[in-house]
């Protein structure tokens, strides 16, 4: 069995909201609202703890363990970087050997997808961690402060990485047991596994499970959202 760790703690900064990301209103309910009741019918996930903005944390956390009585749920105030929200929400976690890390920006999570990437770490013994990635469609390339070319990278080796990514969870607690200026720049977590040597496996997962960063991301993923559950979501 796993733990599940959701980080909505973020400000949203980028989609410039005025709330936090997490609290914005998508196809009818606040978008963490999603990715909790996604991971909520994973058959494999016996907890979740949720890292909240600290000044919501409280009213939000009432309001998921009202609306999610199914699995365990836990709450806690996240930190100044996403490193140091995954890393308070692990320490609130129960003790089970693999933990789970969504961005609750990624409303499109479906449990088909957390059950696969949960299933891809435990059949590969060896494997540090699993995390879901895209196939990139388009063709990447390497460009200087000029602007100009450099490099055209093989479009066959590149994957576009999301969430969620799942570890062992002793691989996670040293990746985050770094330096506190390495896990502030860390976009993901298993980045920090992949420095320190670790194994890291990619599960091919759908495009469709955008994060919502911009204004135009909200739109498709309420347009997605809409079109998965109809209508009325
Ligand atoms: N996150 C978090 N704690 C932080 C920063 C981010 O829990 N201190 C979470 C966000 O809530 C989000 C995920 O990490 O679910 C991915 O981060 P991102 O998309 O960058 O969200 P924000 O940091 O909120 O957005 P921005 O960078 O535009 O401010
Ligand atoms: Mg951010």
């Amino acid at each position: 069995m796993a733990v599940a760790l959701i980080v909505a703690a973020g400000s949203g900064e980028r989609l410039g909201a005025g709330v936090p990301k997490a609290l914005v209103e998508l196809a009818g309910r606040p978008m963490w609202l999603w990715s909790l009741d996604a991971l909520a019918r994973c058959a494999a996930v016996e907890q979740i703890v949720i890292a909240w903005p600290p000044e919501i944390a409280s009213t939000q956390a009432s309001l998921a363990e009202r609306l999610c009585t199914s699995v365990g749920i836990e709450s806690v105030e996240g930190g100044a970087s996403r490193s140091e929200s995954v890393l308070r929400a692990l320490r609130a976690a129960r003790s089970a050997e693999i933990v789970l890390v969504h961005d609750a920006a990624r409303p499109l999570l479906t449990p088909e997808l957390a059950e696969s990437v949960i299933s891809a770490l435990s059949a590969d013994p060896d494997a540090h961690a699993a995390i879901a990635a895209a196939a990139v469609t388009d063709t990447i390339k390497r460009a200087d402060a000029s602007l100009l070319v450099s490099e055209t990278l093989p479009r066959n080796e590149l994957w576009s990485v999301q969430t969620p990514q799942v570890f062992r969870r002793e691989a996670l607690e040293r990746a985050l047991g770094g330096a506190d200026t390495e896990l502030a720049l860390a976009t993901d977590d298993a980045s920090l596994i992949e420095r320190s040597g670790g194994r890291v496996i990619v599960v091919p997962s759908s495009p469709e499970n955008i994060k919502v960063t911009t204004p135009v991301d909200l739109r498709l993923a309420g347009l997605l959202l809409a079109a998965r559950h109809g209508p009325s979501a």
